[in-house]
């Protein structure tokens, strides 16, 4: 049995049949191939599956596709171009803020959310604020000086 959902990502309406049963992340990987959103524990315990609905920070492995209908879903696609990063995808290359890469798309997805709360400020607050995406790189400092740079001299 499917059901129909219609999601706007990215700027672009799409209507699919999906499973009821179908993660937003599988939505998002297999059925549209933007596969920017990593699937890491498929758990909810690492972030790498990290994306905004109405601007919230949701990991998508534990959302259902049908939950997101009518909902405006932005992925690490729809952040900068290549040729136009994002503020925060420069501080992140400007800090060694990823080795392997892995989490770095979950990480800034998240990191877009932090970047829009005017509570969240210092270095420690941050780190905190980030702590639910992990890094087995261990590229924590990186990260976090790279959302400061971008609070303090780029905000968005
Ligand atoms: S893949 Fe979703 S939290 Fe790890
Ligand atoms: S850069 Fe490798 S897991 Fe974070």
């Amino acid at each position: 049995m499917t059901t129909s959902v219609t999601v706007t990502v990215n700027g672009s309406e799409r209507r699919l049949a999906v499973d009821p049963r179908r993660t937003l992340l599988d939505l998002l990987r297999e059925d549209l191939r933007l596969t920017g959103t990593k699937k890491g524990c498929d758990h909810g315990q690492c972030g790498a599956c990290t994306v905004l609905v109405n601007g919230r920070r949701v990991l998508s492995c534990l959302s259902l596709a049908v939950m997101a209908e009518g909902a405006d879903v932005t992925t690490i696609e729809g952040v900068g171009t290549p040729d136009a990063l994002h503020p925060l995808q420069a501080a992140f290359i400007r800090h060694d803020a990823m080795q392997c890469g892995y989490c770095t798309s979950g990480q800034i997805m998240s990191a877009l959310e932090v970047l829009a709360d005017p509570e969240v400020t210092t270095r420690e607050q941050i780190a905190e604020a980030m702590s639910g995406n992990l890094c087995r790189c261990g590229a924590y400092a990186g990260i976090v000086a790279a959302i400061l740079d971008v609070k303090a001299h780029a905000p968005v």
